[in-house]
């Protein structure tokens, strides 16, 4: 699998068949300015709960792709209404997907729509595809639910949140990693607000402390899982 960054919680996983772009936020990301959002690829699109910072790019880049949005019911709703593109409506549980077979999973966050409309429940997703699998905490404190993922699924690489203040920090990102079983663990939601800046280094040594890889991308930088 090759992941790419693209800055806050936005990123992209493409597998030998398909490509997977998780909650694209380009546009309002001054972080994020030398990438173009009409540039990236897409067959699905899963965006973890309505936040402005989480979906901000969807519906521009399935209008241009016509990659097909899976979100919470409410999420998906509200997106198709803004213009005609697949969305494919879920909730937490399982669903098959021609990716592979897909869990949406517990957040402890909240979700409501850039309008104040009601966003349904906030998630993450655990992604079990041909070449390996993942999960992506979306936004989310910490919770012992996580160790329901890592009972479940061996995973290759985990995405987790780690800039505090909204979620969790890097020192709740170690325990969430240790829960769900994961060693190779990508870093997301920081440093894109003051709020959430964080030091690069300490959030590095507490999860080499714990046996673990943090790795921190640049934006518009690659790795293979
Ligand atoms: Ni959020
Ligand atoms: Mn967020």
């Amino acid at each position: 699998m090759n992941f790419t960054y693209y800055g806050h919680a936005c990123f992209a996983v493409e597998t030998a068949r398909h490509t997977l772009l998780f909650d694209p936020f380009i546009s309002g990301n001054p972080l994020a300015k030398d990438i173009d959002p009409q540039s990236l690829k897409a067959d699905f699109i899963l965006v973890s709960h309505g936040h402005q910072d989480h979906l901000a790019d969807a519906v521009a880049i399935a209008n241009r792709t016509g990659a097909t949005i899976i979100a919470a019911y409410e999420v998906a709703a509200w997106l198709a209404k803004q213009a005609a593109i697949k969305t494919h409506p879920i909730n937490h549980g399982t669903t098959r997907f021609d990716f592979g077979r897909l869990r949406f999973v517990n957040a402890i966050h909240s979700s409501s729509l850039p309008d104040g409309s009601y966003g349904g429940n906030p998630g993450g997703f655990v992604v079990e595809t041909p070449d390996g699998n993942f999960y992506y905490s979306g936004d989310t404190a910490l919770t012992k639910d996580m160790e329901l993922i890592g009972d479940a699924v061996p995973l290759t690489f985990a995405a987790l949140c780690i800039g505090g203040n909204y979620t969790m920090d890097a020192a709740d990102a170690v325990v969430a990693a240790e829960y769900a079983q994961c060693d190779e663990i990508v870093g997301v939601h920081y440093d894109t607000f003051p709020p959430i800046k964080i030091n690069h280094e300490v959030a590095r040594r507490k999860f080499q402390d714990a046996g673990k890889n943090l790795h921190l991308l640049n934006i518009g930088e690659s790795r293979k899982f």
